[in-house]
Parts: C-alpha cells; sequence; structure tokens
C-alpha cells in the first residue's frame, strides 16, 4: 500500500481538477487519479474547449465572407483551412491541459495515472496502462467521473458517419449536409459551427421548442434567430432509426403530432440528446446509492451513502450538467472535507450557449414561476435600442428580467446576445446578492456598453426605461 492521502479525487474534469486542488490549498494530502493521457476530462479535451476553438474560429470565417464588406473591409479570397483550424483548436487544448499539469505541480497535488476504482472506503486502485495495478490507502474518496453522451435505442455511434460532439469536433472535412439529432446545448452550438463553414444544416428535435428549460421567449427567438441563418428545423419529430446506406446515414423520423413519417438522407449525423452519467461497475458493486435516473444520489455536503466517499459533477443528482457547476461543487466538497462550511447555491448557475448571438440564463424562468405559483414582473429591453449593440451591427436578442411582484426581488435573467455569456455575470452577482431589479436599475452602467441593456430591462419592470 502507498502512501497515505487525505483525499483522493478519481476523474481530473473542472469538478475533478479544481477539488484536488482547493483541497492541496487548504493544507490535505491529495491525489488526482486520470485514465486519459491529458488532464481536464471531457470540458478540456473533447468538450467545451474545443467547441469553443471551433466556434470562435468558424465565426471569424464568416464574418470575413459576410460582414467585412459592408464595413469597408475588403479582402480577397477568403479560404477555408480546416486542417489548420483544427491544429489551431488541438494547440489551444493542449496548452490548457498543460495548465493544469502545471497548477497541480504548484498545489502539490500528485497526478495519478491510470484508471482509478475504489477497492474499499480507504483504498483507492490504480490500474495503467500497463495493467500494473497499484493501491493507495486515503481518508476521503472524491468521485468526479463525469458523464458521456447517449444514443438512441438500436443506434450506434461509430465516430465517422454517425458521430457524437467528440467525431462531430473532429471532421476532417466539411460535411455536405449534416443532420443533428437534439436541439440542445451541442446540438445547437456544433449546428452553428458547420453551417458557418458550409454544410447544409437540418436539426431534428423531438419537443415543439429548441434548449427545453430555457425562458420560452427565449427559446421561440433564437429558434428565429438560427432559422435566418440558415439552420433548418424538423421540430416535434422523433428519430425511429438510422441506417448506413452506401456511406450514407439514412434517418427515419416520425412528426410526433401528425404521425408523419420522413426519410432523409445525409453524409454526417450528429446524435446531440443528452449525457448520461458514467456510473462504472465498481460504483455499482460497492452499493453507493443511486437515482431513477441512474445518478449518485448526494446529499447537501456531496456525501454519498458510504461515509467518507463524495461525489460530484454531471455524476450526481443535482443541478445541470454544466462544468462551472461541477467547479464549485468541488470546492465546496474540498472544503467540507476539510471541516470548512462548503456551499453551492443551486438557484443561481448560469447557462450560456456560445452560439451567435449566445443565449444566457440564470435563475427561473417564467414557466417555472408560473409552476410553482410565484407572482412575477418582468421587464424587456431588445438590443435593437443599445447603441453599443447598434455600433457592431448586432441588434438581435433582448434582456429579460424577471421580479418578485411583491419584493421586487430578481428570480431569473434571460439574455440573447452577442456578448450574453460575459453579461450574466452581473445578474448571476446580483442574484447572489439578493438584489431588487431597483438595485440594477440604479447601478451606474458604462456608456457605449450592452450592459446598459440590462440597467434599461431593469427600469423596464418599473415601466421607465429611457431609450425604448
Ligand atoms: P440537451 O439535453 O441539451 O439536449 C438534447 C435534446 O435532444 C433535447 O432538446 C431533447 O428534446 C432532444 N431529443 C431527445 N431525444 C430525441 C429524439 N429521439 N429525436 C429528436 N430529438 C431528441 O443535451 P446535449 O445537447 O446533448 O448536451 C448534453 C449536456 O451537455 C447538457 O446537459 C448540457 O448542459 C451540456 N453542455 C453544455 C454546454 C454549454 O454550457 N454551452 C455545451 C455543450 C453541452
Amino acid at each position: 500500500m502507498e502512501n497515505n492521502f487525505d483525499v483522493i479525487v478519481i476523474g481530473s474534469g473542472p469538478g475533478g481538477y479544481v477539488c484536488a486542488i482547493r483541497s492541496a490549498q487548504l493544507g490535505l494530502k491529495t491525489a488526482c487519479v486520470e485514465m486519459d493521457n491529458t488532464l481536464g476530462g471531457v470540458c478540456l479535451n473533447r468538450g467545451c474547449i474545443p467547441s469553443k476553438s471551433l466556434l470562435n474560429s468558424s465565426e471569424l470565417y464568416h464574418k470575413a465572407q459576410i460582414e467585412f464588406n459592408s464595413l469597408g473591409i475588403e479582402v480577397k479570397n477568403i479560404k477555408l483551412n480546416l486542417l489548420k483550424m483544427m491544429d489551431n483548436k488541438k494547440k489551444t487544448v493542449q496548452d490548457l491541459t498543460k495548465g493544469i499539469e502545471f497548477l497541480f505541480k504548484k498545489n502539490k497535488v500528485i497526478h495519478l495515472k491510470g484508471k482509478g476504482s475504489i477497492a474499499a472506503k480507504d483504498i483507492v486502485t490504480v490500474t495503467s496502462n500497463s495493467k500494473k495495478k497499484t493501491s493507495y490507502k486515503t481518508k476521503n474518496i472524491v468521485i468526479a467521473t463525469g458523464s458521456e453522451p447517449t444514443s438512441l435505442p438500436g443506434i450506434n455511434i461509430d465516430e465517422k458517419i454517425i458521430v457524437s460532439s467528440t467525431g462531430a469536433l473532429s471532421f476532417q472535412e466539411v460535411p455536405k449536409e449534416l443532420i443533428v439529432i437534439g436541439g440542445g446545448y451541442i446540438g445547437l452550438e456544433l449546428s452553428s459551427v458547420w453551417k458557418r463553414l458550409g454544410s447544409k444544416v437540418t436539426v431534428i428535435e423531438f419537443l415543439d421548442h429548441i434548449i427545453p428549460g430555457m425562458d420560452k421567449d427565449i427559446s421561440r427567438e433564437f429558434l428565429k434567430i438560427l432559422g435566418k441563418q440558415g439552420i433548418t428545423f424538423k421540430l416535434n419529430s422523433k428519430v425511429t432509426g438510422i441506417n448506413i446506406i452506401k456511406n450514407k446515414a439514412v434517418i427515419d423520423f416520425t412528426n410526433n403530432k401528425t404521425a408523419k413519417r420522413e426519410r432523409i438522407e445525409t453524409d454526417k449525423v450528429l446524435v446531440a440528446v443528452g449525457r448520461k452519467p458514467n456510473i462504472s461497475k465498481n460504483i455499482s458493486e460497492l452499493g453507493i446509492k443511486l437515482d431513477s435516473k441512474n445518478k449518485i444520489d448526494v446529499n447537501s455536503k456531496f456525501e454519498t451513502s458510504i461515509k467518507n466517499i463524495y461525489a460530484i459533477g454531471d455524476i450526481i443528482n443535482k443541478g445541470p450538467m454544466l462544468a462551472h457547476k461541477a467547479e464549485d461543487e468541488g470546492i465546496a466538497t474540498a472544503e467540507i472535507i476539510a471541516g470548512q462550511a462548503g456551499h453551492v447555491n443551486y438557484d443561481v448557475i448560469p447557462a450560456v450557449i456560445y452560439t451567435s448571438p449566445e443565449v444566457a440564463t440564470v435563475g427561473k424562468t417564467e414557466e417555472q414561476l408560473e409552476k410553482e405559483g410565484i407572482k412575477y414582473k418582468i421587464g424587456k429591453f431588445p438590443f435593437l435600442a443599445n447603441s453599443r449593440a447598434k455600433v457592431n451591427n448586432k441588434t438581435e436578442g433582448f434582456v429579460k428580467i424577471i421580479a418578485d411582484e411583491k419584493t421586487d426581488k430578481v428570480l431569473g435573467v434571460s439574455i440573447i446576445s452577442d456578448v450574453a455569456g460575459t453579461l450574466i455575470a452581473e445578474l448571476a452577482l446580483a442574484m447572489e446578492f439578493g438584489a431588487s431589479s431597483e438595485d440594477i436599475a440604479r447601478t451606474c452602467h458604462a456608456h457605449p456598453t450592452h450592459s446598459e441593456a440590462v440597467k434599461e430591462a431593469a427600469l423596464a419592470i418599473d415601466k421607465r426605461p429611457i431609450h425604448f
């Protein structure tokens, strides 16, 4: 038995590596087990970071083609070099994963390379690539093994023609046609990337609206905007099968309302119908309690049903499957293990879709408040009336603030804007401090910035916006 650790974290995604660093900062002897060759988990290696790299590059390419000329920037022979774009993505990912290695060294977190499994409540066994097993004794274990893409019954993701987000982040050439199953986060971000790079993109979505769970107003407006960008949507449509015929995917789907059956053929199909927690055989065999959705059931201290075994991130039955939620849980868990009062406020977890424009939300939607019987008032302000958006020729979208009818406390915010992902931080902070819409309305916002639309939406709650 090697080393006596205070904490061993299994998994080095945003939940795991942050938990390991915070544990070490608090003076706990910490190790983090990772079976991939690089640290950072799905987010850094196959998710958030590579997708944002391609979103950025493809947007610049699209702007150079469509917008530059009208701004008086004349560029000739704009050409796509997809392999170079992919190389740039790879380099960014490499730099960031090396960054975590550096942070581990700086904070004295031991990186254990291999597949971690829990042999007993105080023993983690690591199996290296060469199948060598080493066991480590530890006082606490944190499971942070994340999630993986789900598929549909009978559909086999081969990462060549039928791909998950992993495959769709690494196409070697631009598909002529791309069918995307699922109009959620992944489906819409990757639809945007490949549409900008030249694919004909169709999204097939089961529900009658895109991005389920987000404010209906936002969902409707966003659908209109993406439609104008040339993405085709087949809503209310259930995919029933995909067959590969002569190197093409043939997709069968049925309209939920009319029962009309359709079939389309395509070069590539991206299945983006959600993710499932990575519950290994080891976790099931240990008898750690799971909920009905096969996620680890944790209490408010992130403790599983086995003492001194904690779990955080996509694998637990709390909050959305988002990297920043996992990070906060990682910090809270390290602090709880160190005897402090770690806490995550699940009412204030922002969510962002990094399309153009971006979509960002925090707190409750109108639909949720109606269900809960909470009376509310709304303030909305369009970017069409915001000077900075006008200067940038990007006037799509709006800010929508929902506040409690009686107390004026901000309960939820949704934004569609070029910089929605950045703007939402102000609202998350305001909500953490229990701000009223009046507090936001009376806060001085710099001119000319997009953030003035936030102030105006707050003013609009009291029917006194200045510019609309
Ligand atoms: P999602 O849950 O966001 O969307 C899946 C969509 O597929 C839903 O709209 C659902 O109605 C639809 N669907 C399900 N079955 C279907 C069928 N048979 N036919 C047609 N449509 C069907 O899942 P997604 O996009 O795969 O993302 C997975 C997770 O990753 C999410 O929880 C998200 O939070 C996270 N993520 C977050 C990102 C961000 O923060 N920007 C980016 C990418 C992923």
